[in-house]
């Protein structure tokens, strides 16, 4: 699939515009690239800090006809994609924390916000922070990981057009191949890749659930709907309200 880059110097949110045009009938592969987002959204309901020049802020629209089941495996794809084009495009070592927090020398460096239309299309929107400087880093949200930027971890001459072109070359590729497969993660070689940057299995968890509720165990997998099994109980990126480990510095 060719992407379409739509390039916008301020919006509200890309992930807001990229819903409003699959609702009108956009076929599947528009990108919005914003310079800075006055509400960019973030999961949780956060809002997530946008401004202009100091990180990649882009949403692409895609219509997935997988089993409904798999669609849990596009944030996961898409963390893989952004772990692996740090590592390889800025030299920067990046894992991830379930879902699909990108955490770079333990601290959050990017995230990735998927939301759907209900009509089969899906908004995935990722914000990288790039060159953003200490006095731009947001605070914390509470109990959240403080932030950080490629920049700040030593990444030198972050250009933005060529990463956001780079990084979308390699989500072409790997939504492809996990299409093909029919969204399955095993066939597409998706878990194994996933499994190799996610910074969460084998830990102990600590999961507030909505409510409060508190499930503590071992990480030992991600299932075939993308869940996070915690000593054999499955549970998905949207019943967590905090996932703590106990190695902070993951
Ligand atoms: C998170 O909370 O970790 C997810 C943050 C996702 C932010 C991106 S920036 C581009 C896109 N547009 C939005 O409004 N949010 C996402």
């Amino acid at each position: 699939m060719n992407f379409r880059v739509r390039e916008v110097q301020e919006t509200g949110s890309t992930n807001a515009d990229v819903l409003t045009a699959a609702l009108a009938g956009e076929p599947e592969g528009l990108v919005v690239s914003a310079g800075t987002q006055t509400a960019g959204r973030g999961r949780l309901g956060r809002t997530w800090q946008s401004p202009p020049g100091g990180g990649l802020w882009f949403s692409v629209l895609l219509r997935p006809d997988v089993p409904p089941a798999r669609l849990g495996w596009l944030p996961l794809l898409a963390g893989v994609t952004l772990a692996h084009g740090v590592r390889d495009l800025a030299g920067v070592d990046a894992v991830l924390k379930w879902p699909n927090d990108l955490l770079v020398q333990g601290r959050k460096c990017a995230g990735i916000l998927a939301e759907a239309t209900g009509t089969g299309a899906v908004a995935l929107g990722i914000g990288l922070n790039t060159r953003l400087t200490e006095e731009q880093l947001p605070p914390p949200p509470p109990s959240g990981l403080p932030p950080t930027s490629l920049a700040l971890a030593g990444a030198s001459d972050v250009d933005n057009n060529a990463l956001l072109t780079a990084l979308l070359d390699r989500l072409a590729s790997a939504y492809a191949d996990w299409r093909a497969a029919g969204g399955d993660p095993e066939e597409s070689g998706l878990r194994s890749a996933y499994l190799g940057v996610c910074a969460t299995i084998g830990l102990d968890v600590r999961a507030i659930l909505p409510g409060g509720a508190e499930l503590r165990g071992r990480a030992t997998t991600v299932d075939n709907e993308g869940r996070l099994v915690v000593d054999g109980r499955a549970i998905a990126a949207g019943d967590i309200v905090h996932l703590r480990t106990d190695a902070q510095a993951m």
